[in-house]
Order: C-alpha cells, then sequence, then structure tokens
C-alpha cells in the first residue's frame, strides 16, 4: 500500500488501489472530527476499532443475504473492499430520537420512532451534508427513483438484522447512517458501520458508547470503541497498541 496506489483520503480513512482493479484498500485512522471538521481529535486505537467492528457487522449482513463491498481484512485497521461508484447520497436510519431530528424537531432524546424514520443526506464538505429528500435526489440527478427505492429498502433490511443482533450484544441502535454504491450496476452497501457512524447505546445504562462521547465531550472515548469491539468481535484479535504508522 504505497503512496502512488492512494486514491483518495477522507476524515476518518484511506482509500488505496489494490493490485486487482475491482478492489481497493479501506485504512481506517485514529483521528476524529466532528461538526464538518470544527472539532478535531485522536481516538487511540479508533481505526483498529473501526476496521475490525465494520468487518464483523458487513460479515453478518453478508450472511443475512445484504451485499456488502466487504472481502476480507488485509491488516489490523484495514479492509479489502470491491471498489464501488459511490452515489453522494447518505441514508440516515433512526429508532430512537438524538442528534439532529432531536434538534430539528424538538424531540427528546430516547423517545422511540415508530416506524423508524429513513432520512437522506446529500453528502458534500462543501455544504455541510444537508438533509434532502427525494425530489431533491431525482433533481440533482444524485440517483435514480429505483436507487432511491433500493437504498431505502435495503437500508431498512440492515435495520431489521442489525437491531437484534446489538441487543443481543447489550446495544441499542439509536441510529446510523449508511452509503451505497455501484459495481457492475448492482446496488452494494458501502463505506463501514461502526461506532463514527452508529449511535450504541448500552442497553443496561443507555450510555452512549459512540462517537458522541468524543462530540459531547462525555470522556472514556477509547473505552466506549472498545466495549463494543469486544461485545461485536468477542475480543478474538489482537490491537498492538500505539499511534497508527500509517
Ligand atoms: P445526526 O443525528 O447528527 O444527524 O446523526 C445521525 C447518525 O448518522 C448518527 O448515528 C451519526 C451518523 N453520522 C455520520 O455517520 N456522519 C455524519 O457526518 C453525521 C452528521 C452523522
Ligand atoms: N465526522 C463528521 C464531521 O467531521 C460529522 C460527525 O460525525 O459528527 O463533520
Amino acid at each position: 500500500m504505497n503512496e502512488a496506489k492512494r486514491l483518495y483520503e477522507g476524515k476518518a480513512k484511506i482509500i488505496y488501489q489494490a493490485e486487482e482493479p475491482d478492489r481497493v484498500y479501506m485504512s481506517f485512522k485514529d483521528e476524529a472530527t466532528a461538526f464538518d471538521g470544527k472539532k478535531r481529535g485522536l481516538i487511540a486505537g479508533k481505526g483498529f476499532f473501526n476496521a475490525q467492528i465494520s468487518a464483523a457487522l458487513f460479515q453478518y449482513l453478508e450472511g443475512q443475504g445484504i451485499p456488502t463491498h466487504y472481502l476480507g481484512r488485509a491488516d489490523e485497521r484495514t479492509l479489502i473492499v470491491r471498489r464501488l461508484a459511490m452515489l453522494p447520497v447518505e441514508v440516515v436510519v433512526r429508532n430512537l430520537a438524538a442528534g439532529s431530528i432531536s434538534r430539528r424537531l424538538g424531540l427528546e432524546e430516547g423517545r422511540p420512532l415508530h416506524p423508524p424514520v429513513l432520512e437522506f443526506y446529500y453528502k458534500s464538505d462543501a455544504l455541510g451534508d444537508p438533509l434532502i429528500n427525494e425530489y431533491h435526489i431525482r433533481a440533482l440527478e444524485l440517483a435514480t427513483p429505483a436507487q432511491v427505492a433500493e437504498m431505502a429498502a435495503l437500508a431498512e433490511r440492515v435495520n431489521a438484522a442489525l437491531s437484534p443482533h446489538l441487543r443481543e450484544r447489550g446495544l441499542i441502535l439509536v441510529d446510523f447512517k449508511l452509503e451505497f454504491g455501484l459495481a457492475e450496476g448492482r446496488m452494494v452497501l458501502g463505506d463501514e458501520i461502526s461506532p463514527d457512524t452508529c449511535r450504541l447505546w448500552d442497553a443496561s445504562t443507555q450510555q452512549p458508547l459512540d462517537k458522541d462521547r468524543f462530540r459531547r465531550d462525555l470522556g472514556e472515548v477509547e473505552e466506549a470503541y472498545a466495549e463494543v469491539w469486544r461485545r461485536v468481535t468477542g475480543g478474538e484479535s489482537q490491537w498492538s497498541g500505539g499511534p497508527q504508522s500509517a
């Protein structure tokens, strides 16, 4: 994974071209940002934890018949994934009110949402990922109506599969964000599923075990990522520790 093969660097991950043209490496960083990059920090071990948590959840979803980009692990913080043509849309599913929906609609955090609320955001750093609907997606030609319907159906299936899976591990799936892309015309779940992109509350204490600990300065940030990793993976693989070398 040398510099020449680096395709893209985002706030939390670096994408490298693999030897095979239809594969890329997705390497997870310890750097953390929030509020459109205005808050920055380092969460020791986050790259490792998010890579391992994402791998375990993608494998689980594949077993449930949901197509994901996951192919395997290259090293402890790097996944091998299918190269996708990403759609510039973020799909958020909310089971309980928290974060931006609580602010926008004046809902108490933790209030159940029946049915779960599905939202679309336009993936644009320059605009701060604004909330959009299916009409915006169509008018801006971000995706076709059929693709929107497919993303929504897959997001609901991910929620139906992940909510009980995580609940069995003592975690309440409050909300999460998914990104999709196309491989040979087929809709595939991409990006990551981790405490950076999900709200996960401890089922017994209702305390957040996710990036809200960083966003809201709640302390014990690394401990929360490690705890989710232990519960989701069984904690079988070793973290070598120390700052990342990537
Ligand atoms: P929100 O309440 O801030 O809109 O976040 C909803 C969910 O989406 C939450 O689980 C965190 C996740 N999320 C991301 O993955 N990336 C983002 O940039 C934002 C704002 C939220
Ligand atoms: N990671 C995003 C940012 O840097 C938002 C977030 O997760 O809060 O803005």
